[in-house]
């Protein structure tokens, strides 16, 4: 498979849980239990690591190979974003690995909050990779190989 198929279908695949978590979500922040939080750090853990890595490996080091200084801009913008959420996340683990089912409601709560800040930097990054990323994958003829 192309790279460029790849990575649209990786963008859809993600786009899709995230859409379809955050329905789920709805449900989910009704209860705020410590379930929530344990679903949650498993649909982080399972979704977003190997989703950055595929880009980090095989996207951004092609384009920065041709790109112009604006566009060594976005790759450096993009690789800061996946740092950055990376970094939350762990922070979102060590959080929720405090929690118990015995936790009070405002430890789960900072616990949730934080997660959903998270999605919304995810959802952010996503939106900005479809708009501007994709288009440097045409551009360079990535989708050829
Ligand atoms: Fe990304
Ligand atoms: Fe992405």
């Amino acid at each position: 498979m192309d790279k460029l198929t790849r990575e649209a279908q990786a963008h859809g695949e993600i786009s899709e849980a995230v859409a379809l978590f955050k329905k789920e979500l709805t449900e989910v922040y009704k209860g705020r239990t410590y379930n929530s939080i344990i679903k949650i750090v498993k649909f982080f853990e399972d979704t977003i690591p190997e989703h950055f890595k595929f880009e980090e490996e095989q996207i951004f080091p092609d384009i920065l190979e041709k790109a112009t200084i604006n566009e060594m801009k976005l790759i450096k913008d993009l690789q800061q974003e996946h740092a950055d959420v990376l970094r939350k996340f762990n922070q979102l683990k060590k959080i929720s690995s405090e929690c118990s089912p015995e936790s009070d409601k405002k430890q789960i709560d900072t616990a949730i909050n934080f997660s959903r800040e998270i999605l919304q930097i995810v959802n952010d990054h996503a939106y900005k990779e479809d708009k501007e990323l994709f288009p440097l994958l045409k551009k360079y003829g990535l989708d050829l190989k």
